[in-house]
């Protein structure tokens, strides 16, 4: 395979770019097919219009690698209805020196000193929430689990405990609905309800800023990290931005959790046997059902569960890079100014990879298996390169300790009569919000 800057002979992919100015975004947003559709049509690389903007969409291990190591021809681009409603000052939209001097102070608050730190707090939350669903038996579980990992985010992170007894929780939700639009600001359509749900969020936060710098110790969660951080000549960070960081680590702390717990109790339903092996792995790891970082790492079969969820469903779906520069991939040009779109759930569908890849299967990630070591970037959940998850330890964290707290207490059954189809935009979830009998689980 040959990169390098383009001849200008070069033809540009295959593929159509629609209608005028919204292209072919409606597709994009609506049929969870549309990737699979062109690509059986036009192969793995093919063009289309998508948000406004002419996109090259590249699907496989091979073109992760190449937009995610070369940082010469891509750029952090995202849609702009989802660069509006993070912020300007937004970790996730800031680009070069500034980017990365701010990865690194917040990179702190997920180190594994940090994380220990963490521990205790969400062992607490997660009983707290397993026994009110005890209570509650039947349940629809995906708003409960929203709850739950909003709480863990703004207790851990930025020291606020139980925000979902405000509406903090719902204002996110309907923010989320916002991100993946056409920006139309009108109060009717769902990027005018997510930019006031911007603002109302941001006036709560503001609050939540000023009364920590208020405080004489800023402590050393993400929040207290950023409020002591300083510039070159000791300015600290300004309100607006302070602001927009947290809106980023609320945002980012919970909802990508929250979809991937979902897909964990949906398939931990569907298959007992593998909820019978993960819980006699924590029972027989940690009896007195207490956890720490060294029993938690002992659960090895839990951890390939986890991994395999996030194989099946990848809470974030792919990337948006702007090409900074004419390339080449696999004989086609791909033009400065464009979009390149980067694939994660279709390259975990990869049967060259992965095996019966519509299988729930969590062997495939053992030693002896091992299928997501084959090929570099065939496993991509967090991303990769310099834009790779900040908090990609931090979600592994909650997702384990939830998990062996579930598994080992715990039993559900799906109620019938509902929909179990993944919407997947914002981030996939199950159509009817995983409606459940949740009980307690008979000893062994
Ligand atoms: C299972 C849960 C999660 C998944 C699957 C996930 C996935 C991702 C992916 C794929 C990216 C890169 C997007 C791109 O390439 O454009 C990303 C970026 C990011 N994630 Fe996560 N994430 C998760 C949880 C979290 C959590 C818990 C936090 C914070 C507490 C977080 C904070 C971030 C931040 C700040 C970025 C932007 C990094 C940058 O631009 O430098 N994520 N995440």
């Amino acid at each position: 395979m040959n990169i390098t800057q383009t001849k200008p002979s070069l033809p540009l992919p295959p593929g159509k770019f629609g209608l005028p100015i919204i292209g072919e975004t409606i597709g994009f947003l609506r049929d969870a097919d549309f990737i699979e559709k062109r690509v059986k049509k036009y192969g793995s690389l093919f063009k289309t219009s998508i948000f406004g903007r002419p996109t090259i969409v590249l699907v496989g291990a091979e073109a992760n690698r190449f937009i995610l190591t070369n940082d010469k021809y891509f750029a952090i681009a995202w849609p702009q209805s989802t660069k509006i409603l993070l912020g300007p000052l937004s970790l996730s939209v800031q680009e070069g020196s500034q980017h990365q001097s701010r990865r690194k102070l917040l990179s702190y608050a997920f180190q594994p000193k940090a994380l220990a730190g963490y521990l205790p707090s969400m062992e607490r939350i997660t009983l707290e929430y397993l026994q009110k669903w005890e209570k509650l038996g039947k349940l629809t579980w995906y708003p409960q689990l929203r709850d739950y990992t909003f709480d863990v985010a703004s207790s851990l992170l930025v020291g606020e405990d139980s925000s979902f007894e405000t509406n903090i929780s719902q204002l996110f939700k309907d923010w989320c609905d916002g991100l993946f639009t056409i920006p139309i600001p009108l109060p009717w359509t769902k990027f005018g309800r997510a930019l006031y749900c911007r603002k109302e969020i941001l006036d709560h936060i503001e609050k939540i800023v000023l009364r920590r710098q208020a405080e004489q110790n800023p402590g050393q969660d993400a929040l207290g990290l950023l409020l002591q951080a300083g510039d070159d000549e000791g300015n600290g960070l300004s309100l607006a931005e302070l602001k927009d960081q947290v809106l980023l680590l609320l945002f980012a702390g919970h909802e990508t959790v929250t979809s991937a717990l979902g897909t964990l109790c949906l398939c931990l339903a569907q298959h007992p046997e593998v909820l019978a092996l993960a819980r006699a792995e924590v029972l027989q790891v940690a009896p007195d059902g207490c956890l720490t970082a060294e029993n938690l790492r002992q659960m090895t079969y839990l951890e390939m569960v986890l991994k395999e969820v996030l194989r099946l469903v990848p809470p974030v779906g792919g990337g948006f890079r702007k090409v900074v520069k004419t390339c080449e991939f696999n004989g086609y040009s791909i033009p400065e100014g464009w979009v390149a779109l980067y694939q994660i759930a279709h390259t975990h569908e990869d049967s060259s990879i992965y095996s019966q890849p519509e299988q729930f299967d969590p062997e495939r990630f053992s030693p002896e298996r091992a299928e997501d070591k084959q090929k570099p970037f065939g496993y991509l959940p967090f991303g990769g390169g310099m834009r790779e998850c900040l908090g990609k330890a931090f979600a592994q964290l909650v997702m384990k300790v939830f998990a062996a707290h579930l598994v080992r207490d715990y039993t559900w059954e799906l109620l019938p009569n509902q929909s179990l189809e993944l919407i997947r935009v914002p981030t996939p979830h199950p159509k009817d919000g995983l409606q459940v009998n949740f009980r307690r689980s008979l000893p062994l």
